[in-house]
């Protein structure tokens, strides 16, 4: 049996007067490849925002190694958690080696940065080739790919990763994906991805969880929801 990594348990997001998320449970393996799906406004990025401690909690728990945790952002850094927000935040004025660096910025041992950005690296031969080049001089791929990379760094058990094929071509997608499963299984680390492109996503993780208005309405092996109507179902239904 796989040890659970994380754990919500009925949580709660309220944004003032608007239910984001209610009675939501959420478990997550170490190791685990998992996707978060569902309409717009559905709940997913606030799931994300929850476990790193930015979404304001109005019930349930939260569980770390089965151990209640009230999540801060930096103490889920220290804890080993990564947030790669949606829309490729990278510091365009920076060059990607520099926005390497950033991404150690929580390393206890400054001593390993240079150590952690060789490893990482070597998934990603496009930005090895780009080290000195501004990020902002990327393309939308390669940015997207640096922000994964970025996050990396800090040699973490868990990457949240939200909506990172959005806006880019189908054959980024592919790639972005295929890099990902990589890590993945390469590094044992946790991957909880936020995606809309279902297909793309549904041939690479293990399990998904479908959210609809602020709850949690499908859970499943991906493999099960493949040629399925469940998606469908979900996403037309308003
Ligand atoms: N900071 C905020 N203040 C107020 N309401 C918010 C805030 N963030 C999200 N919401 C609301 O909470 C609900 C869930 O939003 P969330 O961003 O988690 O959805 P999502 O599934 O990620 O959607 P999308 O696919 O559009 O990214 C929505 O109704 C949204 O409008
Ligand atoms: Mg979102």
């Amino acid at each position: 049996m796989k040890e659970t990594l994380l754990k919500l348990k009925n949580v709660s997001v309220r944004y003032g007067g608007v239910q984001a998320l209610e009675d939501v449970d959420i478990s997550i393996d170490e190791g685990e490849f998992v996707a978060l799906m569902g309409p717009n406004g559905a709940g997913k990025s606030t799931v994300l925002k929850a476990i790193f401690g930015i979404a304001p909690l109005a019930g349930g728990d939260v569980l770390w190694h089965e151990g209640k945790i009230t999540p801060k952002a930096h103490e889920m850094v220290r804890r080993g958690v990564t947030f790669v927000p949606q829309g490729r935040q990278v510091f365009k004025s920076l060059t990607v080696y520099e926005n390497l660096e950033l991404g150690g910025y929580a390393l206890p041992n400054k001593s390993d940065l240079g150590k952690n950005i060789q490893e990482v690296l070597r998934f990603f031969p496009a930005l090895r080739e780009k080290l000195h080049t501004k990020a902002g001089h990327l393309s939308g791929g390669q940015q997207q790919m640096l922000t994964i990379a970025r996050g990396l760094v800090s040699d973490p058990k868990v990457l949240l990763l939200d909506e990172p094929s959005l806006g880019l071509s189908p054959k980024y997608v592919t790639e972005v994906f295929e890099k990902i499963k990589e890590i993945n299984e390469a590094r044992k680390i946790a991957v909880v991805v936020v995606e809309h492109s279902v297909k793309s996503v549904l041939e690479i993780v293990q399990r998904a969880y479908i959210l609809a208005h602020g709850r949690v309405v499908l859970e499943k092996p991906a493999k099960d929801l493949m040629g399925t109507d469940d998606l469908e179902r979900i996403f037309l239904a308003k």
